[in-house]
């Protein structure tokens, strides 16, 4: 079905004009230059995202403007000032440097729940000149130490409940040589821990911040590809030129804004627009603590007073899930704009936000990759429904055949974009090959397919790789095929994306059996039990199919698209590779 455009974003009642007034002389006239002076910067080659973020507005009139308001799942609310943040983080860059000895490009990681130290641990690890990596704290030890381990972290900063889960783990990262426990009040100190609270209370809260260089890394995000294990791609303290004019230009951030990014921090949406992106534009940031919940959703929106609001597909459709009834009990005078990423915004979403809110999301599209947004919808422009919309001012995208060459509009291709952007990722850690790779003929290959419109609106398709795409969370097949043939009863295991309507896509796994080994529910629920301790519940196999064996290449490779078409009833296309029998 066609959906009409939605030609109106009613922002005459909030009496604010939008920040982009023109796109197309815009996009003329863009310049990189003329944002990063926008900007403060230590002189002409050093600027540090920390500084930008945070300190560089104590010399203006929002040193005491709130710059995070968080609610704790109990309720509890904690407010910070950019000045409390300049300040708190300054005695965290000292605890690093004065007493764990960290030293510029020295990987500091985070394997924590969405607490305040989170933010400000990342603030100071920037100042410290370290290379900042936050884990989801839903992942399981397996998940954790092929990070910790490839990245050679040094520092870990964790909870007592975080680290319980992934102690097997430490002899394995030698590496890794402080752990740094908060403790928020909820467990006993133990003397041997380094404990945040402890460090924090003796360190000094002036430091003079490590004058890092654009180019410098800052920022390491875990990815999953097709094949191998997840990968990091390195970006570096210049993104956050990125992150500001998106932050600026697509989410529409002013001065007098409450925004809520529902991003876990472990996710680079919740570093770049949880973090970087807002706090480049001076505006107050709310966080919940806690995950979904339709009810809670709606009153924090009410109750904080949010204005902008940057969110996620399967959340709407969570959100749509619970009813047309339940958001009628709320008020959302103050909500102006809403914004979605991370997977396909489907139409009935947009028009649904329209109904419940008087205002439609505006989809957007990137990747960890790009380090921020490449592709939006924008205030001053007609949304069509289902379209992802229009690249930033300055990005080129294009719709590339196998041959890597244009193709013209209304054709199916992959989505490229042209490097040069400052948020752009600058290498996978330690795997060159893999990241060159990933350029062809002047672009960068985003693994997407898509198609564009006449208009210049792009149409998400699909990945061009066997990636899952589950909630917005992207699964490797490889790393949880890798667990299941773990599992004491697994002789092999294919992973595929099955379609489904809330989360976009589940992961199912195919599983042949040792001898001696029958299917049985039990066995099951066994075999899920074990992938989600190991990685995570996103990364568990929502269904598992027994099968005698697994269709391979000749060369014993599992044929993972196979096994989609089998799923899905399609063709099986080309075989003739297949082993034989
Ligand atoms: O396949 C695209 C999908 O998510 C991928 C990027 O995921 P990740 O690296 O985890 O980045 C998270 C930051 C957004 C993309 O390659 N994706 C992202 N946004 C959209 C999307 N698919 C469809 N529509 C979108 N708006």
């Amino acid at each position: 079905m066609e959906y009409p455009k939605i030609t109106k974003t009613p922002f005459e009642q909030f009496a604010i004009k939008p920040n982009l007034q023109d796109y197309h002389k815009m996009g003329e006239k863009f310049s990189w230059d003329k944002i990063s002076s926008d900007l403060d910067w230590f002189d002409h080659e050093h600027i540090n995202i920390a500084h930008v973020t945070i300190d560089a507005h104590l010399k203006t009139d929002r040193k005491n403007k709130k710059a995070l308001i968080w609610e704790s799942k109990k309720g509890e609310v904690e407010e910070y000032t950019f000045l409390n943040l300049s300040r708190l983080s300054n005695k965290f860059a000292n605890v690093l440097v004065k007493e764990l000895g960290v030293q510029k490009g020295d990987r500091v990681f985070f394997f924590l729940e969405r607490v305040p130290e989170i933010f400000i641990g990342i603030l100071g690890a920037l100042k410290a000149g370290g290379v900042i990596g936050p884990l989801f704290s839903a992942f399981g030890p397996d998940a954790v130490k092929d990070r910790l381990a490839d990245s050679e972290a040094k520092v870990l900063i964790t909870s007592p409940a975080l680290k319980k889960k992934i102690v097997e783990v430490f002899p394995e990262l030698p590496a890794l040589k402080n752990i740094i426990l908060v403790h928020r009040g909820e467990a006993k100190e133990d003397p041997n821990d380094l404990s945040y609270d402890r460090l924090m209370a003796q360190a000094s809260d002036f430091f003079d911040m490590v004058k890092t260089r654009q180019e410098d890394y800052a920022i390491m995000h875990y990815t999953s590809g097709t094949t191998g294990k997840p990968k990091g791609a390195v970006h570096v303290h210049g993104a956050v030129l990125g992150h500001y004019a998106t932050g600026k230009y697509v989410l529409d951030l002013q001065e007098e804004d409450i925004y809520w990014c529902t991003a876990d921090p472990g996710w680079v949406t919740g570093t770049s627009y949880g973090m970087f992106g807002p706090w480049a534009n001076g505006v107050t940031q709310v966080v919940y603590e806690g995950g979904f919940s339709a009810k809670y959703w709606y009153s924090f929106l009410e109750r904080k007073k949010v204005t902008v609001w940057y969110t996620a597909p399967t959340a709407i459709r969570m959100l749509m899930k619970a009813g047309d009834e339940l958001p009628r009990n709320y008020r959302f005078d103050s909500l102006r704009y809403m914004c979605s990423v991370g997977e396909p915004l489907n139409p009935e979403a947009v028009v649904w936000g329209e109904k419940t809110f008087g205002k439609a999301f505006h989809d957007n599209w990137w990747q960890t990759e790009t380090g921020s947004i490449m592709i939006a919808n924008y205030p001053i422009q007609d949304i069509k429904p289902g379209s992802m919309g229009r690249p930033f001012p300055g990005i080129k995208a294009g719709i590339l055949d196998d041959n890597f060459n244009e193709l013209p509009s209304d054709r199916e291709g992959n989505l490229a974009l042209r490097p040069g952007w400052p948020s752009m990722f600058r290498t996978y850690w330690k795997k060159e090959e893999l990241y060159h790779s990933r350029f062809k003929k002047g672009w960068y290959i985003t693994g997407d397919k898509a198609r564009r419109d006449e208009e210049g609106y792009f149409w998400f398709v699909g990945r061009a790789d066997d990636v899952i795409n589950t909630a917005g969370h992207l699964v490797g097949p490889f790393e949880v095929e890798s667990v299941l043939i773990e599992h004491p009863a697994v002789a092999e295991a294919g992973v595929i994306g099955k379609p489904d309507p809330i989360a976009m896509e589940v992961v199912k796994a195919f599983v042949s059996l040792k001898d001696g080994n029958d299917p049985s529910e039990e066995l099951r629920h066994d075999i899920q039990k074990f992938v989600m301790k190991r990685l995570s519940s996103a990364a568990a196999p929502r269904e598992i199919e027994f099968i005698s064996s697994l269709p391979k290449t000749r060369s014993g490779k599992i044929m993972r698209r196979l096994l989609k078409a089998r799923e899905l009833g399609l063709p099986l296309g080309d075989t003739s590779t297949m082993e034989e029998e």
